[in-house]
């Protein structure tokens, strides 16, 4: 009897802290007061991302999520969370599942001291006047042609998915290690790496080691995150050959002074390469989607030559950021902890510890002032000088501050070339045999599938067929 009033008193004493903590004080559900439940529920079905967008849309920019987590949607947040002092707040656990051979990289690692010294070893390969030299704009070329060509010469409707994510694994694996890299569009068995790199669907077995960590080692192997074996071995044998080519990630981090010894290189590398392949692949194939569409004005897409400088292409640039605008390839939130003494985010005081995030699904969405009609694919909005510093402040694709995407300019310049590839020659039609979803998931390659007649016969990819031979007149 006695240890069920303590017991009782305990959980009193718990509950009563939880209700008169600020964050208790936000706007959110009653029961996110006392309880996670909510949110890992939803985390689960999976549909964080929606589940969220619909707080912010009932709540405002403010939500709590739980009692230790809170969500915002402002430009106030975004400065604060991920770029105060630089790159803004520590990451979370949640970035744990992102090792790479067990290994801690610069996109995995927690504390902003460690990611800072590995950044400055990897960041200037990534600088744009890096990737407009060449070999690497010839490299990205040469693999957007035969894009198109196999395209055109099916004179049938092709899964551009597929073709997609064989050109962002080709693009990224030739930037870091020519004069080597993978022909996964025309060669079976680099076919294969691209398939064991993409169409995950393992976000809830990596919630579960997240949230169960002790428990993980006696999980059955079905209810593991899938492995990648074809890739490691790729990995791990490029990276330890001779690299002459100075331009390439793998030739500057060999070359110079690196103090990243092989087995951090090959886990960078592998890391940098996940990193290029759904995140950009499936950026083009929403676009392709929304320029296949039969109302779409393709404009100064057509009257560009695959020479036009990709400078000289601003509606180009437009037709891109509302892409990841509307369908941004990492939509859900980025989780940071709030730094000891706590901050006050957008005029609000969160205790430290507390986990607090931005997601670009909804920072792209909820204020109607800056992207009016938020649901629909508008590249003009970006073409309009008036209220333009307000969207690109809200642009949040990419994330902003020291932690971004370093992979950014790489990213605009191949999609960009492709596009240009394709539509200074083609137009393109939505085949009527799609049988693909266009719906964003919560998983890293963001679409849904629905499809059964899958052409390729891998699991898990959202299928989208775009006729590629309509020649322009
Ligand atoms: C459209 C394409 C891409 C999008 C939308 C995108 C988006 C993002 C976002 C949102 C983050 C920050 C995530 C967070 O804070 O949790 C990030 C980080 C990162 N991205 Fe990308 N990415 C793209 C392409 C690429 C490419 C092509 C590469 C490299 C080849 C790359 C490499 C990285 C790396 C290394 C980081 C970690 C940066 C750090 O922690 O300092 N990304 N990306």
């Amino acid at each position: 009897m006695a240890m069920l009033v303590v017991a009782a008193l305990l959980l009193c004493g718990s509950l009563a802290k939880l209700l008169i903590s600020p964050v208790a004080k936000i706007p959110g559900p009653w029961l996110t007061k006392v309880s996670s439940l909510p949110l890992k529920y939803h985390e689960f079905i999976p549909g964080r991302r929606m589940y969220i967008h619909r707080l912010h849309q009932q709540y405002g920019p403010i939500v709590r999520l739980s009692p230790n987590e809170v969500s915002f949607a402002s430009l106030e947040a975004i400065r604060e969370i991920y770029a105060s002092g630089g790159s803004g707040y520590n990451k979370t656990e949640f970035y744990d599942m992102f090792r790479q051979f067990g290994m801690k990289t610069m996109f995995s690692t927690l504390d902003k001291r460690t990611h800072s010294q590995r950044k400055r070893e990897l960041a200037d390969s990534y600088a744009m006047s890096n990737i407009l030299r060449e070999p690497h704009v010839s490299t990205i070329r040469e693999r957007a042609e035969p894009f198109v060509l196999q395209g055109a010469a099916l004179a049938r409707s092709v899964d551009v998915y597929v073709f997609l994510h064989c050109y962002a694994l080709d693009c990224v694996t030739h930037f870091m290690f020519h004069p080597g890299g993978l022909s996964s569009l025309n060669d079976a068995k680099n076919f294969q790496i691209m398939e064991e790199m993409t169409y995950h669907h393992s976000l809830q077995r990596n919630l579960l080691q997240y949230y169960l960590p002790k428990l993980a080692p006696y999980f059955p192997s079905w209810f593991k995150p899938r492995r990648a074996p074809k890739t490691n071995a790729y990995v791990q044998s490029i990276t330890a050959q001779e690299h002459s080519d100075s331009h390439s990630l793998l030739g500057r981090l060999t070359q110079k002074e690196s103090s990243l010894s092989h087995a951090l290189i090959a886990a960078e590398c592998k890391d940098h390469m996940a990193a290029g392949i759904d995140t950009t692949g499936d950026g083009l194939c929403f676009l392709m989607w929304e320029l296949s569409q039969p109302d779409h004005l393709h404009g100064e897409l057509c009257s560009a030559t695959p020479d036009t400088p990709l400078d000289k292409l601003p509606y180009l640039e437009a037709v891109i950021k509302e892409g990841l605008r509307c369908a941004p390839p990492i939509p859900m939130s980025f989780p940071r902890y709030v730094p000891s003494g706590g901050r006050t985010i957008d005029g609000t005081f969160i205790p430290a510890g507390t986990i607090v995030s931005c997601q670009p699904y909804t920072l792209h969405r909820l204020d109607q002032d800056v992207f009016p009609d938020p649901d629909k694919f508008n590249p003009d909005r970006w073409m309009n000088s008036n209220g333009a510093i307000e969207r690109n402040r809200l642009f949040f694709a990419f994330g902003t501050g020291g932690r971004g995407c370093t992979g950014r300019n790489l990213a605009m310049v191949e999609m960009k070339i492709l596009l240009r590839e394709v539509y200074s020659k083609y137009r393109t039609t939505v085949a009527a045999d799609m049988t693909g979803c266009m719906d964003i998931d919560d998983q890293k390659n963001i679409f849904e599938t629905k499809g059964s007649d899958l052409q390729v016969g891998v699991h898990g990819q959202g299928q989208l067929l775009v006729d590629v031979c309509e020649f322009m007149l």
